[in-house]
């Protein structure tokens, strides 16, 4: 049986990957929590028992075999190689990792079998990557995807529980008619507003969360020449991205032809019915492990295009159900006992 430590615990994506160990019934044999020192003296119910958040030492990995690591990058990037030099194996859902070419970085409906190349990290990809290409792999395999243009529509809890602390206190203070407090994890308030700005501002004009979306696209496919040309948006939801997607395919495409490949793919379910008003939407697909599709069109003028709308939790498939299916796969490659 493994040992498992969650490092982040007490953070919105920690959160979910304590539920979904239980949920998915996580073969274990002991756990921990650790986060930072603010956390000291909280707790965390487990399989009804309760138990400290302990604070983040390079002791605390020992004896253990798997970490499921959600903290800032900072961090991840000084105890993540810490773990991995103690016998553990982590999959850390930041971005420290994700683009070291000695590290596989997985979707686990797309390139499973990178799990198998780690030494000792593995990366969990962006959120807003995780749900495109679950959508994109299917579509690739069949047709070939040559450039993807993608608008985000980034719910708050992408950034954490600061984020949707922000969301509901500058909501609540609107509809009361006080003054909003003043933004402090996003650059403008976020109460009935759209900031076209997701981390910061590079040299060429693009955000860090836009060239995340370009360059871990290419590296889960395995294919560097796939364009993609992303615009992220943070939206006042509080659950689960969208995404608007324009794809452009070497072979044609068609709205049938998406369809009938996308019912046989794992991980996503298409919700597309015109005449009922069918569509994904974040408010249902919170709290679900699924990526939903849906609005799906064929390009007004191309044969090889098609558009259509992805939602999916960020919080779930775009952080702690990817990161358990990776440490399911793990178990696989090394099952529990051996
Ligand atoms: N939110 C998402 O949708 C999402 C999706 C994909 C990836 N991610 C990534 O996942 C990571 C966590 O995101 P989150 O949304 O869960 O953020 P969060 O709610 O702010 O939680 C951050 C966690 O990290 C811990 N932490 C912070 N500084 C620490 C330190 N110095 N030592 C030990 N622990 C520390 C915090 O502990 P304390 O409470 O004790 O400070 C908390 O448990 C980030 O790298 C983020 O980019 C997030």
């Amino acid at each position: 049986m493994k040992s498992v430590a969650v490092v982040g615990a007490s953070g919105a994506v920690g959160a979910v990957m304590i539920r979904l160990l239980e949920e998915r019934q996580f073969p274990l044999s002991t756990i921990k929590f650790l986060a930072s020192g603010r956390s000291a003296g909280k707790t965390v119910q487990f399989r009804g028992e309760s138990y400290p958040i302990e604070p983040l030492t390079p002791e605390a990995f020992a004896d253990v075999d798997i970490v499921l690591s959600s903290t800032p990058a900072s961090v991840s990037r000084e105890f993540s190689p810490i773990a991995a030099q103690a016998g553990a194996v982590v999959v850390d859902n930041s971005s420290a990792f994700r683009m070291d070419p000695h590290v596989p970085l997985v979707v686990p409906e797309v390139n499973p079998h990178d799990v198998a190349k780690h030494h000792g990290i593995i990366a969990n990809p962006n959120c807003s990557t995780i749900q495109m290409v679950v959508a994109l792999k299917p579509l690739h395999d069949a047709f070939r995807v040559r450039r993807v243009v993608v608008s985000t529509y980034q719910s708050v809890s992408g950034a954490g529980e600061k984020g949707l602390y922000e969301l509901q206190t500058q909501t609540a203070a609107q509809v009361a008619g006080e003054p909003l407090p003043s933004p402090s994890k996003f650059a403008h308030p976020i109460a009935f507003n759209c900031i076209p700005q997701i981390d910061d501002f590079l040299p060429n004009g693009y955000t860090k969360e836009e060239m995340k979306m370009v360059n871990e696209t290419r590296k889960i496919m395995g294919d560097e020449t796939i364009d993609v040309c992303p615009t992220c948006i943070r939206v006042p939801v509080l659950y689960s991205h969208s995404e608007s997607i324009l794809v452009e395919t070497e072979e044609p495409i068609t709205p049938a032809a998406a369809r009938d490949v996308w019912s046989r793919a794992p991980g996503l379910i298409v919700l597309d019915d015109p005449d009922l008003k069918l569509y994904p939407l974040p408010a249902a697909a919170a709290h679900r492990d699924e990526v939903f599709v849906g609005r799906i069109r064929q390009d007004l003028k191309r044969p090889n295009g098609l558009l259509f709308w992805c939602v999916s939790d960020n919080l779930r498939k775009g952080a702690a159900t990817n990161a358990i299916q990776i440490a399911e796969e793990l178990l696989k490659l090394n099952p529990v006992g051996a």
